[in-house]
């Protein structure tokens, strides 16, 4: 079997993030979002990997390579305008060849793997496998009605879902999938979309599974979603020191530092990671907290964070709490006259004063 990921797109949802960087770079517990699929892939036993990617190509390719560090071999596929995840199966048509294919969006997150599901197609005849999970706002989504155990129905972010199960962004195929992508047209928002595809392979009788997830799955388009996916992922790491911590410093909880990290004069209580050159000084580093590398935090409190690199956070007064802040940003009290707050957001951000 083959992988292919998607990682184009526009994450307008992760605005002003997304304007400079690719969506599925955000870390999540310090590591790219993306690298999880990669690994997902890998787990089972799928080595052969192509990457899709838009407009955020040269910063994917410089993150993930060839691929080679995670015992895997990566072609990238140019996409070179955002028309939907069936384009993007569409396009990859000479890698992906007769072989079925796993296709996984690249800001999907599943907590426990893909290698069950993956046996489970290897294992049986069906044309493709789709996984459903329960959610509460199944709008937001592709949507499956199910009578029985057979899927019905497939509706893209419906405004009245007719069920509450969700079709996660980790889908399987076999060759049959590209007579889909061929013959559907765009949808009203201008895109070839994957639940379509999957419509017309169940309208021409072809075997499409579709087990319910019991695990937990995220797609980390929001920044509530980053905070969620970055907390589970804390969770289940185990204390790991590779950096310096100073005698008057106290690490309480499963934490998590870096090489090259430092913390001094600080309190920091897990689970929590600390990227590799970041200096934590007369701070306290609250729960669920990343923050990535070469970051200075520095007589400040944060908590329930994702700090992104080359940050700055300076002297503040009050603690940083549900905050996704990004690279090179900097975060200090206003020194002079008149007392004021003093901003330069970029187009989208969101600021809470107190
Ligand atoms: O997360 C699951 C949902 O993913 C499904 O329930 C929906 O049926 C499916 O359409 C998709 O919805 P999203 O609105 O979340 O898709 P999004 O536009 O965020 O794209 C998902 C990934 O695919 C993302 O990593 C960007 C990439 N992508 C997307 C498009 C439209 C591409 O690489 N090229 C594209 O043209």
């Amino acid at each position: 079997m083959k992988g292919l990921i998607l990682a184009g797109g526009k994450g307008t949802r992760l605005r002003p993030l997304t304007y400079t960087g690719a969506k599925q770079l955000v870390p999540v517990a310090n590591k790219p979002v993306l690298f999880y699929a990669i690994e997902d892939l890998v787990d089972a036993d799928i080595r052969d990997i192509g990457i899709v990617v838009g407009n955020t190509a040269d910063q994917i390719m410089a993150a993930v390579g060839d691929g080679s560090r995670f015992g895997a071999r990566v072609t990238y596929i140019q996409q070179d305008q955002p028309l939907g995840i069936a384009h993007g199966v569409k396009i990859a048509e000479p890698f992906i060849g007769r072989e079925r294919f796993v296709l996984f969006l690249g800001d999907n997150f599943i907590r426990d793997g893909i290698v069950p599901l993956v046996d489970r197609f290897r294992a049986e005849d069906s044309h493709s496998l789709i996984i459903l999970k329960w959610v509460p706002n199944p709008q937001d989504f592709g949507v499956a009605e199910v009578l029985g155990d057979r899927v019905v129905r497939l509706v893209e972010k419906p405004r009245e879902p007719k069920s509450n199960l969700a079709v996660i962004g980790i889908y399987m195929f076999d060759h049959h999938v590209f007579q889909a992508v061929n013959a559907i047209k765009p949808s009203a928002r201008g895109e070839l979309e994957i639940t379509e595809t999957i419509q017309y392979l169940i309208d021409g009788g072809l075997k499409v599974a579709a087990p319910e997830l019991t695990g937990w799955w995220i797609d980390t388009g929001k920044m509530e979603d980053m905070l969620e996916a970055n907390r589970l992922i804390l969770e289940t790491f185990d204390t790991r020191v590779l950096g310096k911590v100073d005698a008057d410093s106290r690490l309480d909880g499963k934490v998590v530092i870096e090489r090259g990290a430092e913390v001094i004069r600080s309190v920091i209580r897990g689970p929590v990671i600390i990227g590799e050159r970041t200096r934590i000084v007369d701070s306290f580093i609250g729960p669920f907290s990343s923050i990535y590398h070469d970051c200075l935090v520095t007589n400040s409190e944060v908590e329930h964070s994702i700090v992104l690199e080359n940050s700055v956070i300076r002297d503040l007064d009050h603690r940083i709490a549900d905050s996704l802040i990004g690279r090179n940003v900097e975060i200090n009290r206003s020194p002079c006259k008149p007392k004021s707050y003093r901003l330069m957001l970029g187009d989208h951000s969101k600021v809470g004063l107190l």
